[in-house]
């Protein structure tokens, strides 16, 4: 408005633009209102800029309106900018309001392998006996498979276990007995240890055969180590496992690594010796090989046979499993079938 004096502009840009940020409805109009009047070539700067130009008797009264002009509207920008943000942060506590007391989502949860849930027990109870858990690789060299459990080459007991040769000449373990080995190897006698852990044979498959299943050998080293005291522990442990009395019998077994070399059964619980379908009419029911350990053997592990004495036992997990949770096909363990493993 040419003619206007510049105090007048100035009054009339303060009340517009405060009616403008008034009617601002989010930040973004608000940004344009400042720069209507505030940026750079804003309407207000523009009235500053004209200060300098102005006669001296006008420029101070012009000067006082226009920068109350800025600094007015400058505050009521501020001020509104406040009160979005506030409302803006309001309304995010709502939207993102989380109620802790609400329940939580249901998670499937798994269970322990029925193999691994017995294995647990098993060390359990043998640590109790003062036994040592132990473990060994399942990639096993040929002389601690074999050699070292007095089975030299060519000898008829490695056709008994059908192993899976590697191309290195390595194995894949038939048995937990080489541990017993290892387990000599690395510690000095009187010992007790138990080598719980998975091993392979090169079998036809059937509902009692498995290419990979499990075993629990079993070490003890002292001096004057007998049958009795074999006999004892183990005894020990069925009874600790089945929770009553249970009468064990020892049969004479072979195994090149212990001799005397026996199969030791224990009562049937069932049928209590009479004779029932679960121990195919015998009374007895098959548990493990065991023995006093032969003196190749303890001098392979680099103990004095003439000072110490030791037995040995190995008994299969899956089977044991099998007899306790009434499973009729070993190869159940490795199928992956959750209707099966659910049951656990
Ligand atoms: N290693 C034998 C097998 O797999 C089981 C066995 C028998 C282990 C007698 C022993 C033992 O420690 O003394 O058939």
């Amino acid at each position: 408005m040419p003619g206007e004096s510049v105090t007048a502009r100035a009054e009339d840009a303060l009340r517009q633009a405060l009616g403008e940020v008034e009617a601002a409805r989010d930040a973004q109009e608000l940004d344009r209102v400042r720069v209507r009047w505030l940026g750079r070539k804003g309407q207000i700067s523009e009235l500053l800029g004209q200060l300098g130009k102005l006669p001296a008797e006008e420029r101070v009264e012009a000067g006082a309106a226009a920068n109350r002009a800025k600094s007015q509207v400058s505050d009521a920008l501020q001020e509104k900018l406040r009160t979005f943000r506030d409302q803006e942060l309001r309304r995010r506590l709502e939207d993102e309001r989380i109620d802790i007391t609400a329940p939580g989502a249901r998670l499937a949860r798994g269970t322990l392998h029925p193999l691994t849930q017995l294995q647990y027990e098993i060390e359990d109870i043998f640590r109790s006996l003062g036994f040592e858990i132990v473990d060994g690789p399942e990639v096993e060299r040929e002389y601690y498979n074999f050699e070292a459990l007095n089975i030299p080459a060519h000898h008829p007991a490695r056709d008994l276990q059908d192993t899976y040769w590697l191309t290195d000449g390595n194995v894949l373990r038939t048995h937990t007995s080489p541990v017993q080995i290892r387990a000599m190897e690395t510690r000095r006698p009187p010992f007790r240890v138990l080598a719980p852990g998975r091993v392979y044979r090169n079998e036809s498959l059937d509902a009692s055969h498995e290419h990979t299943f499990y075993q629990v050998e079993g070490l003890y080293v002292d001096q004057d180590v007998s049958l009795s005291h074999m006999a004892g522990i183990l005894t020990g442990f069925l009874e600790a496992l089945f929770g009553e009395e249970v009468h064990v019998r020892l049969r004479p077994g072979y195994f090149p690594f212990v001799e005397p070399g026996c199969e030791l059964d224990f009562q049937c619980l069932l049928c209590r010796g009479k004779g029932c379908p679960a121990c195919k009419r015998t009374g007895w029911v098959e548990m493990c090989g065991c023995g006093l350990v032969h003196p190749n053997v303890l001098r392979h592990g680099r103990i004095d046979p003439g000072l110490w004495s030791g037995f040995a036992f190995g008994l299969g997990l899956n089977r044991l499993a099998m007899m306790r949770y009434g499973i009729p096909d070993i190869r159940l363990f490795q199928s992956g079938d959750l209707a099966f493993l659910n049951q656990f």
